[in-house]
């Protein structure tokens, strides 16, 4: 198994999760991070740092897609290590239905 990044990071990227990852596989995109399913050691240490509770073990019924971009996109992707700024509006999204169609596939600026 391996933890990943769920819908409810997009357009909230509060970065928290990747500060305490103890082997740094986190990777930025324009408005979402995803997790490298082959580099996560399954600690669990980053699911309850999200404020979106957006980080799941990928175990959980129904995350087929978000396991797929997890791994299509670290491997595109910058990794990140730093907590960065997050989106101005980033509270107004944190909770919202339905955001899977505003994921950019943007790589993000770097760490
Ligand atoms: Fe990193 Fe652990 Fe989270 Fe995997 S479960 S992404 S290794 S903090
Ligand atoms: Fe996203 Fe949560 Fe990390 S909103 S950037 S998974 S802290």
């Amino acid at each position: 198994m391996t933890y990943i990044v769920t819908e409810s990071c997009i357009k909230c990227k509060f970065m928290d999760c990747v500060e305490v990852c103890p082997v740094d596989c986190f990777y930025e995109g324009e408005n979402f991070l995803v997790i490298n399913p082959d580099e996560c050691i399954d600690c669990g240490v980053c699911e309850p740092e999200c404020p979106a509770e957006a980080i799941l073990p990928d175990t959980e019924d129904g995350l087929d897609e978000f396991l797929e971009l997890n791994t299509r996109l670290s491997a595109v992707w910058p990794n990140i290590t730093v907590k960065g700024e997050s989106p101005a509006d980033a509270e107004d999204w944190k909770g919202k239905e339905g955001k899977r169609a505003e994921l950019s596939e943007n790589p993000g600026p770097g760490s």
